[in-house]
């Protein structure tokens, strides 16, 4: 942890389609995939009895108006924690890919995190990315007010950074307890409640919880992340509840067992022995979790899912 506190420092690394040519950006962003809402189609039909000066007035006003409705129609903003890896680069990048502007968290992995925001720049969307770490309110307060002040608001929240500090109840340690709760705990409801805060504005917003399986059923040796994730539920019902009069949604994704970092390191019996338990017998993969995740923070259609929690695990826990 000290490594993310260095590193909460708010080291802000704006990529050069960021800020800087945000116009040009919001112009390219009307013809991306996202439906948005308030696109104005304007149509130049040239008009027999008008003279050239004419003419020429009518296209540049249309032309004028074309780039106010094209800045009006904003693409969403996306806070995506622990986006640097794993599952939350996979979601970073699928909704990057979608015309979003993506805050890309991090807490080490800064030259990872360059590669998810030009990958994102590459595929027509924007980022930038935000080192720091998320158990703490200071580096929450400083991450919020970097979408802020990048891009005017916050759309969408995903709470996906955590972390796992294995062992058994009896030979656990209070820090590592302590953690993971933090971090898989605390830090959803610091970025929860300071998202929330500019959502209530607008009275509009989606949070994406991630949770795990693990917080439904318990895991041994397991006894910190379990518990973390038992309470992101509780808090994603809740704060659905708190919130939903404000028209925004919150939900919580409970992952099984994805191929990533976190799980490369469980080592070959104990995964042969999980396979067993999956009933699809293989880990999902990122961009798996990722569509599920899309789905819950841009389309229309989970517009009326909240306080909802998405198992996607091969069918291990039903
Ligand atoms: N993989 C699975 O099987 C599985 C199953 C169920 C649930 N989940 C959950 O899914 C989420 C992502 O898991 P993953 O497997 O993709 O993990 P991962 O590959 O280990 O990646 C973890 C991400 O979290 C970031 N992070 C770590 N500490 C942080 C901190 N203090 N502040 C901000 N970011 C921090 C890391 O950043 P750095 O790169 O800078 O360290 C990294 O981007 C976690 O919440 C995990 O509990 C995973």
């Amino acid at each position: 942890m000290a490594a993310a506190s260095a590193a909460g420092s708010a080291v802000v690394a704006l990529n050069s389609a960021g800020i800087s040519h945000r116009k040009f950006a919001s112009v390219r962003q009307v013809a991306l995939p996202v439906k948005l809402p308030g696109s104005i189609n304007l149509q130049c039909r040239p008009m027999g009895s008008v003279s050239s000066s004419g003419i020429k007035a009518q296209v540049a006003t249309v032309e004028q108006v074309s780039t106010e409705a094209a800045q009006k129609v904003e693409a969403p903003v996306v806070v995506v924690t622990g986006a640097s890896r794993g599952i939350g680069k996979a979601v970073a990048l699928a909704l990057g890919r979608a015309g979003c502007k993506v805050l890309v968290n991090y807490a080490r992995s800064s030259k990872e995190a360059e590669e998810v925001c030009k990958e994102i720049e590459a595929s027509g969307g924007q980022a930038l990315t935000f080192g720091g770490d998320v158990s703490k309110e200071a580096d929450v307060e400083s991450m919020i007010k970097t979408a802020i002040d990048a891009w005017g608001t916050i759309d969408v929240l995903i709470n996906n950074a955590g972390i796992t500090r294995d062992g058994l109840l009896m030979r656990m340690k209070m820090s590592q307890w302590q953690e993971v709760i933090d971090l898989n705990l605390t830090g959803v409801f610091l970025c929860t409640q300071a998202a929330a805060k500019i959502m209530m504005k607008k009275r509009k917003g989606r949070i994406i919880n991630i949770a795990s399986v693990v917080g439904l059923v318990g895991n041994v040796g397991q006894a910190n992340y379990s518990a973390a994730k038992a309470g992101v539920i509780g808090l994603t019902k809740t704060v659905a509840k708190e919130y939903a009069s404000r028209n925004i949604t919150v939900n919580a994704v409970a992952p099984g067992f994805i191929a990533s970092d976190m799980t490369a390191k469980l080592g070959a019996d104990f995964e042969k022995k999980i396979l067993e338990a999956i009933p699809l017998a293989r880990y999902g993969q990122p961009e798996e979790v990722a569509g599920l995740v899309e789905f819950l923070a841009l389309n229309s259609a989970a517009g009326y899912i909240t306080g909802q929690v998405l198992t996607i695990d091969g069918g291990m826990v039903m």
